[in-house]
């Protein structure tokens, strides 16, 4: 940025001002703050370290405590919060905030689709404006002549409640607009809202201190904005999305959602970049099918997206019904969190011991299934969000995985709740359940020898899908085997005749042919299926995979000392621990020689030449977009290269690999002077992994040179 006054000063230099040029040095660095701010919480893309921004924030601090007729109703300063209300004032809203009707299958937009082609009287695909469905609380922000002086909740939506000093904490939402021509009245419609890491933060900080943590970013975000004392809010990062307008004077309003959307964002406001401009229905649903795959990745909550007709003209003839207009509507995916009541806790013993206390619920729909069972994690978990039976919980189920308790709801906490008790003994095998002291998780030590559940969850694991993939062999037919005692181990399962078989429940001649055929497929695999498939704790699909590759014969796996098995890649101590406390029971070693004597075979290999891996002990962070790679591709090659691939920078971190719209993280980086790389940066210092004979061609070269 050009600064006349002080030329030596670009961006987060700090200098004194000389005495006569205060005035000019405060609005230069109001001007900066803000500009940063803006960067930062609008566009996502930091411009300064945050130990730079404070220097030049105290230092306006500084001057306008010194000037106080420097403080202005739009200076950075003015952010921090104030005394506390005793109660928010009522505000009525000068247009009403209305509501959107919900849509969840594809033929709700069809039709919605097909009533806006009605009501505009036209055959044609109509342009819609696409955007995304923040998960938060609306809001109303009133700019009188580009300075905000209002803002309101929705209320009733009619009648909201007066948070403005609140949202002035709020870094995301402008205090003045950023245009010479500002309107002379604009309400800005729009979603205030706390981001996942944000949020996670939040709750970080709640814990440590012993105050209650919450549930969700949304509650979050509510719980944030509606404090009396604002100085709390403003030690909250929301955020804030606009999407709509109310009143407007003094300005001419734009002709579509979209135009409206960019005049937004040119005059500072925040606007959601995931937004599209489509035509027809089918332009609706490939939006959400895009949005749907995006969702996770996202830095939000959201609950769905929303389909505006684009041309403003056109909204006004279509106008509502009730409360809710008819040239909108909100196509939502389907909660993913649900409220029901914990009837019992009990306990699930896993293949590996590990005990699991579950909640048993009242049926609730939510994720799109009918869940009765959720997962309380450990014993810590049940206690630290202090969850007892009977009484009211959030569940969630998001996508595929596994459902979970989130939090009980305090206000429909019954008298009569009882705590849950982690049992002394496995209420399957009655051996004692153990914990050591520096784990979360309590096991069963009966083993599985002597557990039941152990076996079962080992022999499900032995013929799932990624192991030996085994077709036929479901949770009921093992329970009946081991039950019965026909089946102790993985061995025993290339034992089975045709007859033993037959006789079983539900088991007719035809499946149990198809039982032994599996069986007798399975045989022929690979050593990684193999080694995944005994279930030793901490190896996984992966690491299997990397053993094999490593080891390349089973006998090599089985002689590998700890210290052989920390040269694997992405072999830890703790792994390596693990393999060689599995491979030395002499129990699992008989298993082993048992399979391989049924007959189970793979193709062998000499280990695998050690192959070269150059970033071996670099951790590696990945931020922002990559132009020609995601970043799955980009940690996988560095992963194969030896490297490690961290979430978040430290002064342990050796590279961050910096794309667009990189984040926090490339600041930090800058900050701790950990080396910055772009694509091409990395890609190059990948290249040097030439296989070894060209890397001394090219050292030899050199040495010509
Ligand atoms: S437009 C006249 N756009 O959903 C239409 N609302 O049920 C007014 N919301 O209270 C709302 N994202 O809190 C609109 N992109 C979006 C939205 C959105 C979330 C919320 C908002 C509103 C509710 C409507």
């Amino acid at each position: 940025m050009q600064n006349d006054f002080f030329p030596d000063s670009q961006a987060g230099g700090v200098h004194k001002p000389e005495v006569n040029h205060w005035q000019e040095r405060a609005a230069w660095l109001k001007a900066e703050l803000n500009r940063h701010s803006h960067a930062y919480y609008v566009l996502d893309n930091p411009t300064i370290p945050d130990a730079e921004y404070d220097k030049m924030f105290r230092e306006l601090v500084e001057l306008e405590q010194d000037h106080p007729d420097l403080v202005t109703s739009d200076s950075p300063t003015q952010r921090v919060g104030g005394k506390p209300l005793p109660q928010f004032e009522q505000v009525r809203h000068a247009l009403p905030m209305l509501s959107l009707n919900n849509a969840f299958g594809e033929e709700d937009i069809v039709s919605f689709d097909r009533r806006v082609r009605e009501g505009l009287n036209t055959t044609e695909d109509i342009t819609y404006s696409t955007e995304l469905k923040f998960d938060g609380l609306a809001i109303s922000l009133r700019y009188e002549n580009g300075y905000l002086v209002q803002a309101a909740t929705r209320g009733d939506g009619t009648t909201g409640e007066n948070v403005t000093a609140n949202i002035r904490t709020v870094r995301a939402v402008p205090l003045r607009l950023n245009t010479d021509t500002p309107p002379a009245v604009l309400d800005v419609r729009g979603e205030v809202l706390m981001f996942k890491a944000d949020f996670a933060r939040l709750n970080e900080r709640q814990r440590e201190a012993g105050q209650k943590e919450f549930a969700n970013p949304r509650n979050a975000a509510a719980g944030s904005l509606r404090q009396l004392d604002s100085r709390i809010t403003a030690q909250r990062t929301l955020r804030f999305f606009a999407y709509g307008i109310g009143v407007l004077e003094g300005a001419g309003m734009p002709g579509s959602h979209s135009a409206l959307l960019d005049w937004y964002a040119a005059m500072g406001l925040p606007v959601c970049r995931e937004r599209a401009v489509v035509k027809g229905a089918k332009g609706l649903l490939d939006f959400f099918h895009s949005i749907a795959e995006k969702r996770r990745g996202l830095a939000y909550d959201i609950d769905g997206v929303v389909y505006k007709v684009d041309r403003l003209d056109h909204q006004q003839r279509l106008g509502f019904v009730s409360r809710a207009p008819r040239f909108a509507i909100a196509h939502k995916f389907p909660a993913e969190e649900a409220m029901t009541v914990v009837q019992d806790i009990g306990v699930q013993v896993g293949r590996t011991g590990a005990i699991t206390p579950v909640a048993r619920l009242a049926p609730v729909f939510v994720g799109g299934v009918t869940v009765t069972n959720a997962t309380l994690h450990n014993e810590d978990e049940v206690n630290r969000k202090d969850i007892q039976i009977g009484d009211t919980v959030i569940v969630r189920r998001a996508g595929d995985v596994i459902p979970e308790v989130v939090a009980y709801v305090p206000e429909l906490r019954p008298d009569n709740v009882r705590r849950f008790v982690m049992p002394a003994t496995c209420p399957v095998c009655g051996s004692p359940i153990v914990r050591p002291e520096e784990e979360a998780v309590a096991r069963c030590s009966g083993g599985w020898i002597k557990c039941p559940a152990q076996r079962k969850g080992g022999l499900l694991h032995f013929v799932s899908r990624r192991a030996l993939d085994i077709e036929g062999f479901g949770e009921q037919l093992i329970e009946q085997l081991v039950d019965k005692n026909i089946i102790t181990t993985a061995a025993d399962l290339y034992k089975l005749g045709l007859t033993a078989l037959a006789e079983l429940d539900r088991m007719a001649d035809k499946s149990a042919q198809n039982v032994l055929k599996a069986l007798e497929k399975s045989k022929s695999t690979t050593l990684a299926r193999f080694i995944y498939g005994l279930g030793i704790r901490h190896v996984g699909e992966a690491t299997a995979k990397e053993l094999a590759r490593h080891f390349g014969n089973l006998d090599a796996f089985l002689r590998a000392s700890e210290e052989q098995l920390i040269e694997v890649a992405d072999i830890g101590p703790v792994v390596a621990r693990s393999i060689v406390s599995f491979l030395s029971d002499p129990l699992n070693i008989e298993l082993i020689e048992q399979l391989r004597a049924a007959g189970i075979h793979w193709p062998e290999s000499e280990p695998a030449a050690a192959v070269p891996k150059p970033f071996a002990g670099k951790t590696f962070v990945l931020t922002g977009t990559l132009p020609n790679m995601t970043r799955d591709e980009a940690a996988a090659r560095i992963e194969a290269a030896g490297g490690k691939v961290a979430g978040s920078v430290s002064k342990k971190t050796s590279y961050v690999v910096a794309g667009e719209e990189a984040g926090s993280k490339l600041v930090k980086a800058q900050e701790l002077g950990v080396m910055i790389l772009d694509e091409p940066g990395l890609l190059g210092l990948l290249d040097r992994q030439l296989p070894e004979v060209e890397l001394q061609q090219e050292e030899q070269q050199q040495g010509e040179r």
